[in-house]
């Protein structure tokens, strides 16, 4: 372990620009922290896992290290999108069976990603030895990344519901139809019992026009706000666009589709709204999340 994490200091601070790795003390407080983003929705079908997928590219491409994990457990379709069946997953890494590194998965342009497997209700179950030594893994993800985007199972499950409250801001995606703005207002409701500070972004997905996309976003912040005192981000919303479909069947991310058309624009300004101009120091990084989840799951 202290061999793989002296390795993993001479990795990072070269990719940090310098031209000398340098190695630090080995109790030296690590400060750099990836940004924990959750993307979740109230209903089904909304665009969560594509959003997910071609948002990673589209921050790779602006220089950022990304590393998705998969934590829609009940339907893990990262693998699906991407046209890669991952080795290994969460469960290898809990049993102990295989290190961070091993159950990363190559995805297209630098992006890695984690498949869930059954659930992390199987860290319930480990001894507290156990469970440090898994916390001390995810802390390398700090390290490695400046960006984990965990893509989640439709909202309103307890699951999910600690997944949102552990990450440090939420991409929250709801599509035009009825069911899926008053299944997002739930969620939002949901949340805001728990914590109204939560920065949660709004994403319309599948809108018809700008305008229809505005006005859904619109409303949700002003009844959000008025009823709930949460306030929501407008951080953006993807046109409906039948590249999206087309690409999916070809198992190929929208953005390798076809980098020029609609939804790849579209998601290219929430990328670029999410990352400029935000500071990553209020982060809790990897290690503050599962922390956070872990206490939520009463561990
Ligand atoms: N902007 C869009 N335009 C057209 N179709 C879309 C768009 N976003 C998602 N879809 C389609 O919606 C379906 C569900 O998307 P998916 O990302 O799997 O949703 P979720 O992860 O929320 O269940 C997919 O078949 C996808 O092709
Ligand atoms: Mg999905």
């Amino acid at each position: 372990m202290s061999d793989q994490a002296d390795m993993l200091r001479k990795i990072v601070s070269m990719k940090a620009g310098n031209q000398k790795p340098e190695l630090k003390p080995k109790d030296e407080k690590i400060t750099k922290k990836a940004r924990v983003i959750t993307i979740t929705s109230g209903k089904g079908g909304v665009g969560k896992t594509n959003i997910t997928i071609n948002l990673a590219l589209t921050l790779s491409k602006m220089g950022l290290k990304v590393v998705i994990l998969d934590a829609d457990f009940g339907l893990a379709n990262i693998d699906v999108l991407f046209g890669i069946i991952p080795k290994y997953t969460l469960l290898d890494l809990i049993h102990e069976e295989k290190t961070i590194f091993e159950v990363l998965t190559d995805g297209p342009d630098n992006i890695k990603f984690l498949s869930g497997g059954s659930g992390v209700e199987e860290l319930i179950r480990l001894d507290r030895k156990k469970l440090r030594k898994f916390v001390n893994s995810i802390e390398l993800l700090d390290k490695l990344f400046d960006v984990i985007l965990i893509d989640t199972g439709a909202g309103l499950s307890q699951n999910v519901m600690n997944f949102i409250m552990a990450a440090d801001e939420v991409l929250l995606v709801t599509t035009p139809e009825p069911t899926s703005i008053t299944d997002a207002y739930a969620l939002v409701k949901m949340v805001s019992r728990r914590d109204r500070k939560k920065p949660i972004n709004i994403i319309v997905n599948k809108a018809e026009n700008s305008k229809e996309a505005m006005e859904i976003a619109n409303k949700l912040c002003m009844v959000s706000d008025k009823f709930l005192s949460l306030k929501l981000i407008k951080i953006g919303y993807i046109l409906f666009d039948e590249n999206v479909t087309k690409s999916v069947k070809m198992q190929k991310p929208f953005v390798i589709y076809n980098p020029k058309c609609q939804a790849s624009k579209n998601i290219t300004e929430i990328a670029e709204k999410l990352f400029v101009d935000k500071s990553t120091e209020e982060s809790l990084g990897a290690r503050g999340f599962v922390s956070r989840l872990l206490s939520f799951f009463g561990v």
